[in-house]
């Protein structure tokens, strides 16, 4: 493993544009400049590892076709990194990422997953969910203000404290699994996060297995409880339940759903609150305008996930021969769709490179993708969102950032690991 990390980083020495987008710490804080250098290859760029496109019609092309299927991580890796992999041996269980979660199947079995759980989603069960996410919010800042006020010490990591405990404590509710589980599914959550990622050393792959493991026995044991006490939760729903052909689900992909939905609802909008936050903190005049005009707070939570998005990029795999904007791809190549690099299509977006929380087409980004694999949790994503930063620059209408943040060591996931800020009180 040494050897081929010390391969990539030779690579990225010599400038191969892939293996920096894969490694380069600088590229993780900023990669904006080097989606731009992209910008002029249509529809691909051709990497050593894959195509990749940064342009939004290229991009929703490839993610509504029918040619295209998904890829999971396993089929990802570069070839190096894959035979690491199999030297450490193949995920004993599978994550939230991977077969047969719904994220990594294509039809048939795909819809019939997503139709199990997508009646819990709807916008209407979402609005029903909006009053309990404020009370969660306002509890949340309540104990950050005692917390702060406690130890004298006015400089909080605003991800520990708020950011990463909103979501958890939404999808925990909704799942009916206990909130005093919180803390353990954010380090399991943690652990496992880098199943993500490519090139992955022994050390990582061996903890994430144990990370993926532990999630994995946890839901299983919880669902057992579950067949023999029910409750009213969505989880209690999906035990015993039958599909249309009379089939139930078997066990794995009954856990496979649950910690898919479970850890898509806790890892992802923690960055949605963090990246906004840091660009509310970035751009003091568009701060100064939601507060003048709350009710651009929805657009503002589209541009935020226009501008700087949680998820950064996926892919997907051909599996036909087939062809995009006129150029063949052969069945098996693999496309990595750019998604913060879409959002920033000049030819969709007015002065892409600029945070305008009034954007009147700021939806139109592709932060949840396209196509059938649509994010399920988009409305809870924005109305968490919205509920949550809302609350905080209400309450803290002075809040600043303190010190030097840290970037979450993912690659495709796309957030803060630490975000000091100082609750200033209002004058
Ligand atoms: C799928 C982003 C929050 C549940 C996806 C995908 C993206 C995404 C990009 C599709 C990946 C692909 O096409 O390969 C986000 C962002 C979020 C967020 C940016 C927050 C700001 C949530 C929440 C839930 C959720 C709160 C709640 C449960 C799911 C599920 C899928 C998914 C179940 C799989 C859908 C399928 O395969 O059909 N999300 N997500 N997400 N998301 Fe989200």
């Amino acid at each position: 493993h040494g050897l081929m990390r010390a391969a990539i980083r030779r690579q990225v020495r010599a400038g191969n544009q892939d293996a920096r987008l894969l490694l380069d710490p600088a590229m993780q804080a900023d990669p904006f400049p080097h989606y731009e250098t992209l910008r002029p290859a249509y529809p691909f760029a051709l990497g050593a590892f894959a195509r990749l496109t940064v342009h939004h019609d290229v991009a929703t092309a490839v993610l509504r076709s029918d040619d295209f299927g998904v890829t999971h991580p396993t089929q990802v890796v570069p070839a190096p990194a894959k035979a690491a992999l199999a030297l450490a041996g193949p995920p004993r269980n599978p994550g939230p990422i991977e077969p047969p979660s719904m994220l990594a199947v294509d039809a048939p079995d795909h819809p019939r997953y997503r139709k199990l759980v997508s009646r819990a989603f709807t916008a209407k069960r979402v609005a029903a969910l909006r009053e309990r996410t404020s009370t969660v919010a306002q509890e949340l800042l309540d104990e950050m203000d005692r917390a702060a006020r406690d130890s004298g010490d006015l400089t909080v990591d605003l991800v520990e404290r708020y950011a990463s405990l909103l979501p958890v404590t939404v999808i925990s509710e909704m799942l009916g699994v206990p909130t005093s589980m919180r803390d353990q599914f954010l380090a399991w959550g943690d652990g496992a996060a880098t199943s993500l990622d490519m090139g992955l050393t022994r050390r990582a792959h061996a903890s994430m297995e144990q990370n993926l493991a532990a999630l994995n026995d946890w839901m299983r044991g919880h669902l057992r409880r579950l067949r023999r006490e029910p409750g009213d939760d969505l989880l209690s729903s999906l035990v015993g339940l039958v599909d249309d052909d009379g089939a139930g689900l078997s066990e794995q992909e009954l856990v496979s759903t649950a910690l898919l939905v479970l850890a898509a609802g806790f890892e992802t909008t923690v960055n949605l609150i963090g990246n906004g936050t840091s660009q509310l903190f970035a751009h003091p005049e568009q701060r100064e305008r939601l507060a003048a005009e709350p009710e651009l707070w929805p657009t503002a939570i589209d541009e935020m996930l226009r501008f700087d998005p949680p998820v950064e990029r996926t892919a997907r795999r051909a599996k036909v021969d087939t062809e995009v904007a006129g150029t063949p791809v052969a069945a098996g190549d693999l496309v990595v769709t750019v998604l913060a690099a879409a959002n920033r299509d000049p030819r969709v977006f007015t002065d892409p490179g600029a945070f305008d929380v009034g954007r009147a087409n700021a939806k139109d980004h592709l932060a949840f993708s396209s196509g059938a694999h649509f994010c399920l949790g988009a409305q809870l994503a924005r109305m968490e969102g919205e509920v949550a930063l809302r609350a905080l620059f209400e309450r803290h209408p002075r809040l600043a950032a303190a010190g030097p943040s840290r970037r979450r060591p993912t690659r495709i996931l796309r957030g803060y690991a630490e975000l000091p800020v100082r609750l200033e009180p209002a004058v």
